[in-house]
């Protein structure tokens, strides 16, 4: 997490999600979560919701782990109880246990009594493991709040997909299907978490607005938000998608004016967000 500029788009990407969901950062039923001595934000980027999370448990040790360090100014600020690990969540590894602070430390097995995981999307391809090693390192009754996103555009108020019909995304999805990513990272997970042996409390799906519109009040900060931020960085995000299927120069231009088009076609075109809620029985 070297770049402030990216820093800060995350930030605001913590903030306007808090809005969309509800006001809170989880939703997670964490009143009654009153023996959590232990928990981790996977994939915790800033570090924002790590110090909400450590915020809700004063008495557990909250990690925010991440492949890249979270910035020092946040570890300074950070309240006693959070602490900070760098490393790949997919490296934890049951039958070869490393002798690293993942291992030692954080996914030990049934230490856990809550994980977080949110907008991990672009970095887990692998998620029957990445639910595997959740359901081995919670405690009994430990939960796991997961939040992500799909990659396809719709309606207002609908279920109604704007994006089959389009060319550009055809082929950012078939890139990341390439990748091993998925793009139904959020609706598909309670299956696998299923499949995992985790037991699925709740399902709820919000509208990830790309463009404001005032029929889903809780998304108007989520659509100023892309636009102001994310929108900018749509370029880079093809390049880079495009890129790596050998698709550059003009086809990679003309691919990336229609997607800017087609991303701000109508008030309220959204993303679907689930939020999956699930227990370790
Ligand atoms: C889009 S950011 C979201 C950050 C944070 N969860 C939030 O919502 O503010 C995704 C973060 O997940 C991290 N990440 C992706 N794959 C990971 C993995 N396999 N293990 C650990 N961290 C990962 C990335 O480095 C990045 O910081």
């Amino acid at each position: 997490m070297s770049n402030a500029i990216e820093q800060n788009r995350l930030d605001a990407q913590a903030a306007a999600i808090v809005e969309m969901v509800g006001g809170v950062p989880c939703l997670a039923p964490v009143q009654s979560m009153t023996s959590v001595s232990k928990a981790v934000d996977i994939g915790c980027g800033t570090g924002v919701a790590t110090i909400q999370i450590a915020g809700m448990f004063p008495s557990a040790k909250v990690y925010g782990l991440d492949i890249s360090p979270v910035p020092e100014a946040v570890q300074k600020m950070a309240p006693a109880n959070a602490a900070w690990a760098v490393g790949n969540v997919l490296d934890v590894d049951y039958n070869k246990p490393g002798d690293d602070v993942m291992n030692r430390e954080i996914f030990t097995p049934g230490g856990l009594g809550y994980i977080f995981g949110r907008m991990l999307f672009l970095g887990i391809n692998d998620w029957s493991r990445y639910f595997s090693t959740a359901y081995h390192s919670l405690r009994s009754g430990g939960i796991i709040e997961h939040q992500d996103l799909d990659w396809k555009f719709y309606r207002v108020g609908t279920s109604e997909c704007l994006s089959d019909k389009w060319e550009w995304h055809r082929a950012v999805v078939s890139g990341a299907e390439q990748s091993g990513l998925s793009t139904h990272a959020g609706s598909d997970a309670a299956p696998i978490m299923k499949d995992a042996g985790l037991e699925i409390i709740s399902v709820r799906t919000f509208e990830f607005s790309f463009v404001p519109s005032s029929k889903t009040p809780n998304s108007l900060a989520m659509g100023r938000y892309v636009q102001a931020k994310l929108v900018p960085h749509y370029p880079e995000l093809l390049r880079k998608m495009l890129g790596a299927q050998g698709i550059a120069g003009g086809e990679l231009a003309r691919l990336t004016k229609e997607s800017l088009r087609d991303i701000a076609s109508e008030e309220g075109v959204h993303q679907k967000y689930t939020v999956t809620i699930a227990r370790k029985p």
